[in-house]
């Protein structure tokens, strides 16, 4: 799905992260540890085109898309990314479902209808028959399930989530883990930055960026059968 061949960040003569290398397919789960600062979100922003690399390529369908002009980069978000950050990066002011017909537009716009309905996707993330409250209503939690509910809607290619449980219990974690997982069974590719032993323990492969700003494969949990890249 993606390759990160060689990436670097620097900031004047600090170096974020050099030299990274990996790749995330269909059906995978990776995940991205290491100390506060080290440069996760970063990398995270870089492969989203919400910042540019230093030094590298990423690749998808045999492009660069760190050389992607305006037009092509908004092209890749529209029909590739789904982003889930830990402010959910919701319209607050607008209704639930105000909040998934956005990306039931997107869909129609590029692949035809979507796969699941805003009603199916929000009872499915247990928030069935919500969809006129207001965003700011809702608690932290809920809002973080409204932003699920909208991936499930657009089933993006890719999912980048930035410490998508961090402001949520155990148990909201782990209706956020069942539900990605459930994504990246259905073909999505999933690259998650976190801090939380729960959310590593479910990725399938885990890169770690350390004080020497490497990032090392650190254990493959265990092998997908039939993934395709
Ligand atoms: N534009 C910039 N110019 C200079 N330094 C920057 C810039 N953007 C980020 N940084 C620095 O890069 C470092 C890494 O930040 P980043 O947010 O990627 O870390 P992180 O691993 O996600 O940390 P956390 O776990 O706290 O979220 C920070 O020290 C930050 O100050
Ligand atoms: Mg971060």
């Amino acid at each position: 799905m993606i390759d990160v061949v060689r990436l670097s960040k620097t900031f004047g003569t600090r170096t974020l992260w050099s030299d990274v290398t990996f790749s995330v397919s269909r059906g995978e789960m990776l995940a991205l540890v290491g100390p506060s600062g080290s440069g996760k979100s970063s990398l995270l922003n870089c492969i989203g085109l919400l910042d540019k690399p230093s030094a590298g390529e990423i690749r998808h369908k045999g492009q660069d898309v760190t050389r992607f002009g305006p037009r092509a980069t908004r092209r890749f978000r529209r029909d590739v990314l789904g982003y889930l950050f830990q402010n959910y990066a919701l319209i607050e002011n607008a209704s639930v479902s105000a909040n998934l017909e956005v990306s039931v537009k997107l869909r129609r716009t590029t692949r035809g209808k979507p796969g699941v309905t805003v009603v199916e996707a929000l009872d499915r993330v247990g928030l069935a028959g919500r969809e006129h409250e207001k965003v700011h209503h809702l608690s932290g939690g809920e809002q973080q399930r409204v932003a699920l509910a909208r991936l499930m809607v657009k089933q993006p290619a890719l999912i980048l989530a930035d410490e998508p449980t961090g402001a949520l219990d155990r148990d909201n974690t782990a209706v956020v883990m069942d539900i990605l997982r459930e994504m990246s069974e259905g073909g999505c590719a999933v690259v998650v930055a976190t801090h939380d032993d729960h959310v590593r323990d479910r990725c399938d492969a885990v890169f770690a960026v350390d004080e020497n700003a490497v990032i090392a494969r650190t254990w493959p949990r265990h092998e997908h059968a039939g993934t395709t890249s």
